[in-house]
Order: C-alpha cells, then sequence, then structure tokens
C-alpha cells in the first residue's frame, strides 16, 4: 500500500493511474477505522480495478462547539488495518495540506440538509461538500463508497455528484453493526459502560417503528411517537430527533410511500449517536442505494 500525503503527489499518482484506464474505487474517512469503513473498502475492492482511501479528520464538518480537537484519531493503526484490507492508496493529507488558505468560495448545500443532523448541525454538511469535492478533483473516483450508516450524508452527496456533474457512481452501503444491533462509530469509545449498554436502544426503537410499518401503520407521527417512548425509557440520553422522511429528497411525509428513511439523534453525555433505517412502504428494509453515472 502506498502512502501519500501531499496533494501534489496524489494528483501525480492519479494520472498514472487513469492514463492505464484503472476503474478508482474510493472510500473517504476521517479514520479511528473500525469494521463500518472497511466494509466500504472492502466493497470497492471487489468491484474495482484499485482503492484509493483517505483519512483526514476534516475540520470545516466540525462546529465550534463540537468534537474536531478530540475526535478519536490513530493513524498508525489506521494504516495497518487499510493494508489488510487491500487499500492500494490511502491519502493522509494534513489540514495545511488540505486548506493552506482560507477558502475563498464556499459551497453551501440548500437542500436535503434543513433536516435531521443538518438542522441540529447548521454548516456541517456545507463541510463536508467542500472537503468531497476537493477530494473527488483530486481523486477522480470511477465509484464511491458511502454508509447508509450516514443516509443524509449519501442523500447530499447524492445532491452533490447530480449538480456538479461528477462523472461518480455513488454506492451507499449497508450500516455493519455490532452484535447487540448498535451501529458501529468511531465516536462509540466516547461511550461509559452503561451508556454502551443503554445505547442498543437505539436500532431497537427503530425496528420498533419499522415493525409498526410491516403491521400496516402509515402516519409518521404515530411511528415516530413509539421510536421516542421506548428511547426515553430505555436510555438516559437526550433525543435530539427522530425524524420520518421520504428518501433521498428527505422531504416531509404525511403517509409511508415508497422509500423512506425513519432517522434517530441521541445525544449521550460525550457522544452523539446516530442511527437509521431505511425501508419501504410495506416495512421492507433496504440496504443499499446507488445512483449512476
Ligand atoms: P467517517 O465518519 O469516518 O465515515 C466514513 C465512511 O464510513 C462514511 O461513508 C460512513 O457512512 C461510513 N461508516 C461509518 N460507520 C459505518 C457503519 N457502522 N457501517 C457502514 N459504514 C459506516 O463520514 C465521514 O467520515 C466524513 O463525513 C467524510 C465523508 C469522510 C467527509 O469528511
Amino acid at each position: 500500500m502506498k502512502i501519500i500525503t501531499s496533494i501534489q503527489d496524489m494528483q501525480a499518482r492519479m494520472l498514472l493511474e487513469m492514463q492505464q484506464g484503472k476503474k478508482i474505487g474510493f472510500v473517504p474517512t476521517m479514520g479511528f477505522l473500525h469494521e463500518g469503513h472497511l466494509s466500504l473498502m472492502e466493497k470497492a475492492g471487489t468491484e474495482n480495478d484499485i482503492v484509493v482511501a483517505s483519512i483526514f479528520v476534516n475540520p470545516l464538518q466540525f462546529g465550534p462547539n463540537e468534537d474536531f480537537e478530540t475526535y478519536p484519531r490513530d493513524a498508525q493503526r489506521d494504516t495497518k488495518l487499510a493494508e489488510e484490507v487491500g487499500v492500494d492508496i490511502l491519502f493522509l493529507p494534513n489540514v495545511k495540506e488540505m486548506y493552506p488558505q482560507k477558502q475563498q468560495i464556499k459551497l453551501q448545500v440548500t437542500d436535503r440538509a434543513d433536516v435531521l443532523c443538518g438542522q441540529s448541525r447548521p454548516g456541517h454538511f456545507d463541510g463536508v461538500v467542500a472537503v468531497l469535492t476537493k477530494l473527488f478533483h483530486l481523486i477522480q473516483p470511477t465509484r464511491v463508497y458511502f454508509g447508509l450508516k450516514d443516509a443524509q450524508q449519501v442523500a447530499v452527496v447524492d445532491a452533490l455528484i447530480q449538480d456538479y456533474n461528477f462523472p461518480i457512481e455513488l454506492i451507499g452501503v449497508p450500516t455493519v453493526r455490532e452484535a447487540d444491533g448498535l451501529a458501529k462509530s468511531s465516536r462509540n469509545v466516547y461511550l461509559s459502560e452503561t451508556e454502551r449498554a443503554q445505547a442498543a436502544a437505539l436500532f431497537a426503537a427503530l425496528e420498533k417503528g419499522r415493525q409498526l410499518v410491516v403491521d400496516g401503520e402509515s402516519n409518521p407521527v404515530i411511528i415516530v411517537e413509539e421510536v421516542k417512548e421506548y428511547v426515553k425509557q430505555k436510555t438516559n440520553g437526550k433525543i435530539d430527533y427522530v425524524e420520518l422522511l421520504a428518501y433521498p429528497s428527505l422531504t416531509k411525509t404525511t403517509t409511508v410511500k415508497q422509500m423512506v428513511v425513519l432517522a434517530i439523534a441521541v445525544q449521550f453525555q460525550h457522544a452523539r449517536l446516530i442511527d437509521n433505517l431505511l425501508f419501504n412502504e410495506k416495512g421492507e428494509i433496504i440496504t443499499t442505494f446507488s445512483r449512476g453515472k
């Protein structure tokens, strides 16, 4: 595995790969890799000639009171894991390399960002599309891989690719979970022992909501209430939001029809956890999402 830290070297290397007609799978991450990240890299490996991954904790997507400074980092361990899972090129820039000066042009996400995490984290998705625009230009991937754990992020990337004509295929990959259902996340390390035990209730609550749809319920208000009630009973966390929205438009809906996302965010003492389920009007789970070139 080749480790590259400078933009110039990255561009030179990617030009070479492209000239050889390679299909390039790209997995952007902020590191502290776990099985969720690794599943994206593995999938990229099965569908492309080479896999490029990036590890960069992007300051632009963190709010002033968020955890940019304390976000868990372990480049050595990450490098080993990426190599083991078959990454060919690992891009590891520092902040100065990515942002040598103040941004002169800002992208603003106007749709799909005024709900869910976009509402509770103003500016977050503007920061995400800023870094991804840079990375997509640098790497010029054939396919990009994102986890549906962050379903709103997938919807925003979908919009970015459409609006700015990136010739890229977007692949949304199923959420990898712990045995008790908790979605794997770099932030799970912030949970106390008690909170960790309680955190499984997020997935259980979403499943309860989905089950209502399986049983014939189609009113989002009733489904959302059921999920909130369950989480309140089972955890000491503070519910940030529970919402049921059409997917990927993330528009409000008065009834469950076609594809919807049932999403939750809960603030624990030192960690804000998010999770979601995608399903159809029958309550059947949808685990993948893709948008062709
Ligand atoms: P990060 O949180 O490191 O996540 C990198 C990728 O891993 C994202 O696509 C995310 O959805 C996916 N992922 C995280 N947990 C997962 C799980 N349990 N199962 C499957 N996939 C999972 O998301 C970001 O970084 C950043 O916003 C980034 C896109 C890199 C831009 O800075």
